[in-house]
C-alpha cells in the first residue's frame, strides 16, 4: 500500500512538472469540476453535479465552512506529522473515506471498480453504494485488506434487505451505512429538465440484478401493472440500454424482457418512505456488523440514534440533493457532536472540498470525513489513477494545513480552537 506524505507528494508533482508533465487532476476543486464537466455527457453532469430545488443547500454546504476560521499557532515543532486515525476498530492513513455514490458508470465505465482499486491502493475506506454500477463482490475483490462498508437503501422487500446485509458481510464489509435521507429521490431540477433518470436505463442497479432474492422478485408478477411507455426511438434505445446492462446474454434478455423487468422491479421496490426508528431493530437482528446512520442533521435524531444503540452517526444532507434550503452539514456538526458526547464516532460529508474543510470538521469533533463529488470528477478524468491522485492530494493538503496550523496530529486538531466568523 502506498503511503502518502505531503512533502513527497509536492516533490513528485514539481519534479514531473520540471519534465513538462502537468497533473491531470486539478488541485483546485472548481477547476476539477469544470474539467470533468467537459468530459461528461450533459445528463451525466446534471445528475452528478446537481442538487435539489434551487440548490441552496449545495451553496450552504460550501459557505457553511466560512462560519469558522483556523487560527494557526507558531513555534510548535511540527517536523513529525501524523494524520492517521482509527475508526470502528480500523487504523486509517487519514480521517477520510469515500462516500457512497451511485451510478458511477456515468462518470467512467470502470465505475466502482476503479474507485475501489484506488481506495485499496492507499488504504482509504470506501462505502459501496446501494446504487452501484458493479456488484459489491466485484468491488470488494480489488480492495485488498482496505476497509469497506455497504450503504443500504431500505427496500420494500425485507428479504432483499437481509440478502444485501448477508452479501455485504460475506464480501468483507465491516459496517452497514443506512442512508435515511433518500426514502424518495429529491426534486432535482436538472434531472427533471432533462427528463432523465439513470436507473430507467438499467444504470446503478447492479446490487439488485446480481442478487438472488431480487431475481426471484423479478419473476413474480407486478401487482400494479405499469403504464406502457410510448414507443419512440428513444424508448427503444432505453430498452436496449437496460437490456445490455442486464447480466447474461443480450439476445436472451431481449427475448425474455429481463432488462426491462429488472428496471420495473427496481422502481417498484426501491423506495420505502414508511420506515421509522422502530424498524431499526430489524437490522440489528439480521446483522452483527456495526450500523451507521447516514443523513442525521438534528441533535434529537442523534440522541435517538444512541438510544437505539447504533455504532456511528453520519452527518450529511446528501450533498444538497434531497432537501433544498437545508442546514449545511458542517453547521449541523457541533450540535450533533454535543448530543453524541463521544459515545460513538461522528462521520460527516457534504460540501468538503479540501484539507481546510476537513481540519475544521475535526476541530468541531468529527471522527472522519467523506469525500463525495470530487472523486467522481477525478474518476471521470482519469479512472483509478485519477481517484488515487485526488486522495493523495487531499492527504497532502490536510497534512500541510495541520502542520502549518501548529498541530502534529489529529488529537491536537481536536483540541484546537477555531475562531467563529
Ligand atoms: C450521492 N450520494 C449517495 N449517498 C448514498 O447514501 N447512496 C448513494 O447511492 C448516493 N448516490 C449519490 C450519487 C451522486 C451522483 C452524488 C453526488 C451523491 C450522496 C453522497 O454519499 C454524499 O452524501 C454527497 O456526495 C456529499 O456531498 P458532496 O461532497 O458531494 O457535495
Ligand atoms: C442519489 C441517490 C442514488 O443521490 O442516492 O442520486
Amino acid at each position: 500500500m502506498r503511503k502518502i506524505t505531503a512533502v513527497e507528494r509536492q516533490r513528485e508533482i514539481f519534479i514531473r512538472g520540471a519534465a513538462g508533465i502537468r497533473p491531470v487532476i486539478p488541485a483546485d476543486p472548481v477547476l476539477l469540476a469544470g474539467k470533468a464537466r467537459l468530459q461528461m455527457k450533459p445528463e451525466a453532469w446534471a445528475y452528478i453535479a446537481g442538487g435539489a430545488g434551487q440548490e441552496q443547500t449545495m451553496v450552504a454546504n460550501h459557505s457553511g465552512f466560512n462560519r469558522w476560521k483556523i487560527i494557526p499557532r507558531m513555534l510548535r515543532d511540527v517536523s513529525m506529522r501524523d494524520i492517521s486515525t482509527t475508526l470502528l476498530g480500523h487504523t486509517l492513513p487519514a480521517p477520510l473515506f469515500l462516500a457512497p455514490i451511485g451510478v458511477l458508470e456515468m462518470a467512467h465505465p470502470s465505475a466502482d471498480r476503479a474507485v475501489a482499486a484506488a481506495a485499496g491502493s492507499l488504504g482509504v475506506p470506501y462505502v459501496f453504494s446501494n446504487q452501484a454500477s458493479f456488484p459489491m463482490e466485484e468491488t470488494a475483490a480489488v480492495m485488498g485488506n482496505t476497509p469497506r462498508f455497504f450503504q443500504l437503501y431500505w427496500s420494500q422487500s425485507d428479504d432483499l434487505v437481509v440478502s444485501f446485509l448477508e452479501r455485504a458481510k460475506a464480501c468483507g464489509c465491516t459496517g452497514i451505512v443506512v442512508t435515511l435521507d433518500t426514502t424518495m429521490l429529491g426534486w432535482r431540477a436538472r434531472d427533471i429538465d432533462f427528463a432523465a433518470l439513470p436507473f430507467l436505463k438499467g444504470m446503478g442497479i447492479a446490487q439488485y440484478t446480481s442478487d438472488p432474492v431480487f431475481q426471484q422478485i423479478m419473476e413474480t408478477p407486478d401487482p400494479v401493472p405499469q403504464a406502457k411507455p410510448q414507443i419512440t426511438l428513444e424508448a427503444i434505445r432505453t430498452l436496449i440500454q437496460a437490456t445490455r446492462r442486464h447480466p447474461g446474454n443480450f439476445w436472451t434478455n431481449l427475448k425474455t424482457g429481463a432488462g426491462l423487468r429488472a428496471v420495473r422491479t427496481f422502481i417498484r421496490i426501491y423506495s420505502r418512505p414508511n420506515i421509522t426508528w422502530k424498524d431499526l431493530p430489524f437490522l440489528r437482528k439480521h446483522t452483527d456488523l456495526p450500523i451507521i446512520l447516514k443523513g442525521v442533521l438534528h441533535p434529537d435524531d442523534a440522541r435517538k440514534a444512541l438510544d437505539y444503540g447504533v455504532d456511528a452517526v453520519y452527518v450529511s444532507n446528501h450533498g444538497g440533493r434531497q432537501v433544498d434550503g437545508a442546514l449545511s452539514a458542517i453547521e449541523a456538526l457541533p450540535g450533533i457532536v454535543e448530543a453524541i458526547r463521544q459515545k460513538v464516532p461522528v462521520l460527516i460529508d457534504s460540501g468538503f472540498r479540501g484539507g481546510a474543510d476537513v481540519f475544521k470538521a475535526l476541530a468541531l469533533g468529527a471522527t472522519a470525513v467523506g469525500i463525495g463529488r470530487p472523486y467522481c470528477y477525478a474518476l471521470a478524468l482519469d479512472g483509478q489513477a485519477g481517484v488515487a491522485d485526488l486522495l493523495a492530494n487531499w492527504m497532502a493538503d490536510l497534512e500541510l494545513t495541520m502542520g502549518l496550523a501548529g498541530c502534529k496530529n489529529l488529537e491536537e486538531i481536536r483540541t484546537c480552537e477555531l475562531a467563529s466568523a
